[in-house]
């Protein structure tokens, strides 16, 4: 919302949410989302045509279009649960708008939702008292967290599903219209409804997949002494592979992948399809494997034996440049290292020691093996191993000899994203081990 604001001086645009605490957070000078980039994106267009408000009746009053992107988590209770979406947050604004909004609305999906969820929005607004006529499209976000701001000023294309009547098509122009300030005209897909929202889930399901492929040979190449990122740098060479996602580490993670292809098994196996469902269920199998046996090999290489042994874990975001932790590898890591009586001490530039504790413990009672550390140097003071589990650009040029130094011997380094220098760690005198390499 923040990028259209910036891109159409002259279109009002309000995000609201029933948080308070996050659109105070929007409305200071500390964001809640580190995302580079976005802080000079806001504060160009906040205050001039860009709006953060807890108004939301009022607010859906005033508005011709209304982007719905409130959170779709995995249903955590009742048929489909664990798969699932829950959709209960999307009914309630559908609801809201259904009892506020009058006149013409355009509602747009920008939250990721299964197939044919359009259907369900559009009964429960046609249920309305107040001559309200809406047209609903689906238009799914692609961006990527740590590159959104890069992904939303060039996106690879902006995809719009809408239905095939006049008022459809007419509402598909309008939000067309809107990307078409700058997007080039040729990126602006538009499919029908069902299409869109399938769109969204496929190709997480195809981007996640890319990852569990690679991250099933890395195994492949540790046992037998081939290097993954030679394999997938020999492959990615292949036109039709191509080198994008190829990149072996310890896991994927994030709130969208897991979350996307857990619905898509859910919808073939609601369709009658469960080959297909099972085909894609290995794809999530084999990510919580590839975490499992990261900590599985820190334990092994430390002579079966963590117990009491300090270990640094660097990074605790999901991937670097973000401060999102949902789904992150470092969740995993971390309890099956305390659960073999490790001493865990975490540091990562962007995640709070809160938010660290909250995500490993789980409403667990605290853990007093589970540390957090300032800076990466105290992280690793005294460690008998360090695990990299985040690709912060700052864990590559650390002064390792150093850290080395101030670690008992033999002091080992387990590298889960592939990011260090493997034979210059060695030279050193560290152990130092990479996903899918020797
Ligand atoms: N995070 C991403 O990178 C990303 C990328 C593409 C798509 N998506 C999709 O976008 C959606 C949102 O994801 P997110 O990561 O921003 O989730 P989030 O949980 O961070 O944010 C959702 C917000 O919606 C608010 N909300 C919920 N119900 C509400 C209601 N009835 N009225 C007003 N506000 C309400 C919540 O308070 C919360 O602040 C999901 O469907 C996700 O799959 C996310």
């Amino acid at each position: 919302m923040a990028m259209i604001a910036l891109k159409c001086p002259d279109s009002r645009v309000t995000v609201v949410d029933m948080n308070a605490a996050r659109i105070a957070a929007w409305n200071s000078n500390s964001l809640p989302i580190y995302e580079p980039g976005l802080d000079d994106v806001v504060k160009q267009a906040r205050g001039r045509n860009l709006f953060f408000s807890t108004e939301v009746a009022a607010e859906i009053k005033k508005a011709d279009i209304i982007f719905v992107a409130v959170n779709t988590p995995t249903k955590s209770y009742g048929v489909g649960q664990g798969r699932a979406a829950d959709l209960r947050y999307i009914e309630s604004v559908a609801r809201t708008i259904a009892e506020h909004a009058q006149g013409d609305k355009i509602i747009v999906e920008k939250s990721t939702i299964p197939v044919k969820t359009a259907e369900a929005i559009k009964t429960i607004l046609a249920n309305n008292s107040n001559g309200l006529k809406c047209a609903v499209l689906s238009n799914p976000e692609f961006l990527a967290e740590g590159t959104a701001i890069k992904d939303l000023e060039n996106p690879d294309r902006v995809l719009i599903g809408g239905e095939r009547t006049p008022e459809g098509e007419k509402a598909v122009a309008t939000l067309a219209g809107v990307y078409g300030r700058w997007v080039p005209r040729d990126r602006i897909i538009t499919t029908n409804l069902w299409s869109s929202e399938l769109s969204k889930l496929v190709a997480n399901a195809f981007l996640a997949q890319r990852i569990s492929s690679i991250n099933s040979i890395s195994a492949l190449c540790e046992a037998t002494g081939a290097d993954v990122d030679e394999v997938a740098f020999a492959i990615g060479k292949d036109s039709r592979i191509g080198p994008k996602f190829l990149k072996a580490s310890v896991g994927f993670g994030g709130s969208c992948f897991q979350k996307d292809i857990l619905n898509l098994t859910y919808l073939c196996e609601s369709f009658g399809l469960p080959e297909v469902a099972a085909y894609w269920t290995s794809v999530v199998g084999i990510n919580d494997w590839q975490k499992r046996r990261f900590a599985a090999r820190i334990v092994k290489e430390l002579f079966n034996t963590v117990a009491d042994k300090k270990i640094a874990v660097l990074g605790f975001a999901f991937k670097k440049d973000t401060n999102d932790t949902r789904e992150s590898a470092a969740i995993n890591v971390c309890r099956d290292l305390l659960a073999e009586h490790a001493n865990v001490c975490v540091y990562d530039p962007k995640v709070p020691a809160d938010e660290i504790r909250r995500d490993v413990l789980n409403g667990a009672a605290d853990n007093p093996r589970l540390t957090v550390a300032k800076d990466a140097y105290s992280a690793c003071a005294g460690a008998h191993a360090i695990a990299i589990i985040t690709e912060w650009d700052e864990f590559k040029t650390l002064d390792y000899a150093r850290i080395y130094a101030g670690m008992p011997k033999p002091a080992f380094l387990f590298d889960g994203r592939n990011i260090v220098d493997l034979a210059a760690l060695r030279k050193i005198g560290f152990k130092a081990s990479g996903i899918g390499r020797a």
